[in-house]
């Protein structure tokens, strides 16, 4: 893989990188837990908007078709054939400064990893028998969980409609999985085994078995990062203690979605801009290597010059620096604001 091929406008990273020759050597493969190749790309064949196009349907997914995911993963992350991703989930390590002690412009810090558990298909392919039994090793895993972390599981069968669409409004909850889900083959059996974990403050909270066997999300009002990233490493070391994660050396946690991998990482502000335009948001965001989304998340649109800022990158770099990335963007954002 010495250089890889030029993208054309508005092509899925799938479109790019399956060459008929990829198809060729990868069309007959098999992983023990049964995912092929049309297990891979159905959602980016379904949906060719696609950024990226393809999810992994277990860990051997990685290996097996490297020759489509390693192109992949390179030119999302930047991430070469040869380099190995180092995780570091220290708070002593963050020298990240609040970027808006003064509460004007953040609204909310939310900062979120990707896991899912070693030995398990992922979304694409799980059974019911097997998603529940992951579900019930992460609520017991959340069982143990103390103190500010100590929370109550909600099952989604549980949920009447108006509770439901209240926690997906207040950002708490997941959505019913999206086209890309669907098309990838995560909305089986919806909406068993599904469910959200919640602390009593709403600052820290687990999604099971959603695009992700787990979502392990800490978060609060105002942009105290140092005070996210620190709950959120809290609750990783105990659940890490429990529950044993698919990771591999070279590319960290394994997530179905290659853009996640590594540190699984989304560390995101939520952040009110109404002088600045769109278009130098975007620009400043790209400049510090976050991307910008929507209020309500991804393929959303951002509603009164609220935008949800994140880092891009999630492989390569440690979890301490992803967080020290959004937090020197979000300050020359605001700096930007300020004279604008
Ligand atoms: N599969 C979708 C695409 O390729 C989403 C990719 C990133 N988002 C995610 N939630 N994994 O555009």
């Amino acid at each position: 893989m010495d250089s890889l091929p030029l993208p054309l406008p508005g092509q899925s990273l799938l479109a790019r990188f399956l060459t008929p020759e990829v198809f060729e050597t990868l069309k007959d493969r098999e992983t023990y837990f049964g995912v092929r190749l049309s297990h891979l790309i159905a959602s980016g064949v379904k949906n060719p908007d696609s950024a990226i196009g393809v999810y992994a349907g277990d860990e051997e997914s990685y290996t097996a078709f490297a020759p489509l995911l390693d192109p992949i993963i390179q030119a999302y992350h930047g991430l070469g054939p040869e380099d190995r991703h180092v995780t570091d989930l220290n708070p002593a390590h963050l020298e990240a400064e609040n970027p808006d002690p003064e509460g004007r412009f953040v609204l909310s810090t939310r900062i979120r990893v990707a896991r899912n558990l070693c030995c398990f298909p992922f979304g694409p392919v799980i059974g019911r028998r097997e998603r529940r039994m992951a579900e019930r090793a992460i609520v017991g895993a959340l069982g143990t969980l103390e103190g500010e972390l100590a929370g109550t599981y909600h099952p989604l069968p549980s949920l009447d409609e108006a509770t439901r669409a209240r926690l997906v409004k207040e950002h708490l909850l997941f959505k019913a999985g999206d086209r890309f889900l669907e098309a990838g083959g995560f909305n089986r059996d919806w909406p068993d085994a599904r469910g959200v974990f919640m602390n009593a403050e709403r600052t820290f909270l687990v999604w099971v078995n959603e695009e992700d066997q787990l979502r392990i999300i800490s978060m609060e009002k105002g942009a105290d990062l140092g005070r996210v990233f620190a709950r959120l490493a809290r609750a990783l070391a105990v659940l890490e203690a429990r529950l044993t994660f698919a990771r591999s050396e070279r590319l960290g946690y394994l997530t179905s979605c290659p853009t996640n991998l590594g540190t699984g990482m989304r560390a995101s502000v939520h952040i009110r801009l109404v002088r600045l335009p769109e278009q130098e948001v975007q620009a400043i965001a790209e400049d510090h290597g976050l991307q910008v989304r929507g209020t309500h998340g991804e393929h959303t649109a951002a509603e009164g010059g609220v935008y949800d800022v994140s880092n891009k990158r999630r492989l390569g770099i440690t979890e301490v620096e992803a967080v020290t990335q959004l937090a020197e963007g979000v300050s020359a954002l605001i700096r930007a604001e300020r004279g604008a």
